[in-house]
């Protein structure tokens, strides 16, 4: 065998007596005589046996703690402890040096902030090697599920000239000159100047255009980074991030949640039985983390119990109305305990709410539906009642909201009136309205936000360890 073999498919082979080349970064060199390689594909380091006196002085002294090297050797069964095959060194070739009195990652645990200012190197840690690579699957997984159900993968534009979510959280996208902006006779920035001939942003969201999709193809899915200039520096918010937006033509609300459930439980069961190693990692590193926190404070599951149970479960599904009075009369609510206390109908849910509902009350996913109109966006469907909206949201344990979705408001009028009432500009949004005036049939979608899934399987506890390189407030660094 004269070509690189990776670790992970070296170890599952279990065989010796033959001889490999492996290429891998060293995580650490002990007696002068072991090495354990580890290349990525696997947290689990492959052994490397250097005979005593088989290498000169110069190359055992580059053998370091982040070195990149090439060895060849043959594969012989392991007399140590915690590995079946180790490879005994024939050649060994240094191929990148790593200076050990500047590299910042040490053989030793370093803190998640630690590493996040030095995400750069973070891949190279255990953690993160499992992190990236259960990440690797949920969006290979979250294609397969679209894929086997006919739904034709559909790439939105990441530029837009409109505010699909008409909530003004935009990334302004421009070429004029940020310091002395041409301006028009009225003394405002003249964006008929701009490169596009008009203002335009970084997408919130591709939902408008996956509308236009499904209204001819049926069933369409994007999956694509978006951007929110919402200044929220909490552990659930990227100012970048990416979401999965299904949309489906002649859909109702229940079918739409009836596709969101099915399209969780499906990635988490794709990443548990692919991933299996990682998760069992992940599953550790959290116990261990937890045991500094306070008994009554540590989960009740570890995080495979928890992934188990999420599949073995069906979804709690209610309506915001009662959620609200189950909240109003929660013993949390008379003692005051919610930062903010639940007084009445109409409000918007804070994620305290929503994780109480959620981890306290259900103790299971929960969806709740038709919101009150006012506290959601203006492409809903509006309900006989008058005052709430055919929207859902799914709740997760750990997270809070993970989808947020609705049945779209399918009649012309209707949503024109609702447009005008909300300040959305009907005349931009011209090409939105024709699909209400030619074909207009009920249909559904909703958005999954990828990182927040990442985060529930692999139990991370803040957002910007899920994504290789965050953007979030004052964070934009590599
Ligand atoms: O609830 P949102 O804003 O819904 C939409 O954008 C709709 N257009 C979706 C649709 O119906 N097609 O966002 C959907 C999901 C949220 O539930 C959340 O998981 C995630 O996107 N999300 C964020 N994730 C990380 N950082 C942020 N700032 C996020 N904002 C939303
Ligand atoms: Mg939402």
């Amino acid at each position: 065998m004269s070509q690189r073999t990776k670790i992970k498919a070296l170890l599952q082979l279990e065989e010796t007596g033959f001889e490999v080349t492996v290429k891998g970064w060293v995580r650490t060199f002990r007696n002068n005589q072991f090495i354990a390689l580890n290349d990525g594909s696997t947290n689990n380091n492959l052994q490397i046996v250097v005979a005593l006196d088989s290498l000169d002085e110069d190359t055992l002294k580059r053998i370091t703690t982040g070195a990149a090297i090439s060895v060849t050797g043959e594969v012989v069964p392991s007399l140590g402890k915690g590995q079946k095959v180790e490879v005994k060194a024939k050649t060994l070739q240094i191929l990148g040096d790593c200076d050990p009195t500047t590299y910042p990652i040490q053989p030793k645990k370093h803190s998640l902030e630690f590493l996040r200012d030095n995400a750069h190197l973070r891949f190279r840690t255990n953690t993160f090697g499992a992190v990236f690579r259960v990440r690797n699957t949920l969006a290979f997984a979250v294609h397969k599920f679209f894929n086997e159900r006919g739904f034709v993968y559909l790439h939105t534009p990441v530029i837009t000239a409109s505010d699909a979510e008409g909530a003004g959280e935009m990334f302004r996208v421009t070429t004029l000159d940020a310091v002395k902006p041409p301006l028009n006779d009225e003394g405002h920035v003249d964006f008929k100047q701009d490169f596009f001939g008009k203002a335009t942003n970084l997408t919130v969201s591709g939902q408008l255009e996956g509308e236009l999709g499904a209204m001819a193809l049926s069933d369409i899915y994007t999956f694509g980074p978006t951007f929110r200039a919402e200044n929220s520096n909490t552990t659930r918010h990227l100012a970048e991030f990416w979401m999965i937006e299904p949309e489906m033509a002649f859909c109702d609300l229940t079918e739409n949640m009836d596709t969101a459930e099915a399209l969780l439980k499906y990635v988490i069961a794709y990443a548990l039985e692919h991933n299996a190693e990682d998760i069992e990692f992940l599953t550790q590193r959290l116990l261990e983390e937890e045991k500094q926190k306070p008994q009554q404070d540590r989960s009740e599951l570890n995080l495979l119990e928890k992934l188990q149970f999420c599949l073995g479960n069906d979804f709690v599904r209610l309506t915001y109305t009662e959620a609200i009075d189950i909240l109003k009369d929660s013993s949390h609510n008379k003692k005051k305990k919610f930062q903010y206390l639940i007084e009445g109908w109409g409000t918007d849910l804070q994620s305290e709410h929503e994780r109480y509902l959620v981890e306290k009350h259900f103790k299971k996913p929960v969806i709740l539906t038709d919101y009150p109109k006012e506290i959601k966006a203006f492409y809903m469907r509006q309900n006989e009642d008058g005052k709430t909206v055919r929207a859902m949201d799914i709740l997760f344990p750990g997270i809070g909201e993970i989808v947020g979705g609705s049945q779209r408001e399918e009649r012309l009028d209707k949503l024109e009136q609702r447009m005008n009432e909300m300040g959305i500009p009907t005349e931009e949004l011209w090409w939105y309205l024709d699909t209400r005036r030619f074909g207009a049939c009920e249909h559904a979608g909703f958005g999954l936000g990828f990182e927040r899934l990442v985060l529930f399987v692999t139990g991370m506890g803040n957002i910007r360890d899920v994504i290789p390189f965050p953007r979030a407030p004052k964070t934009a660094e590599f």
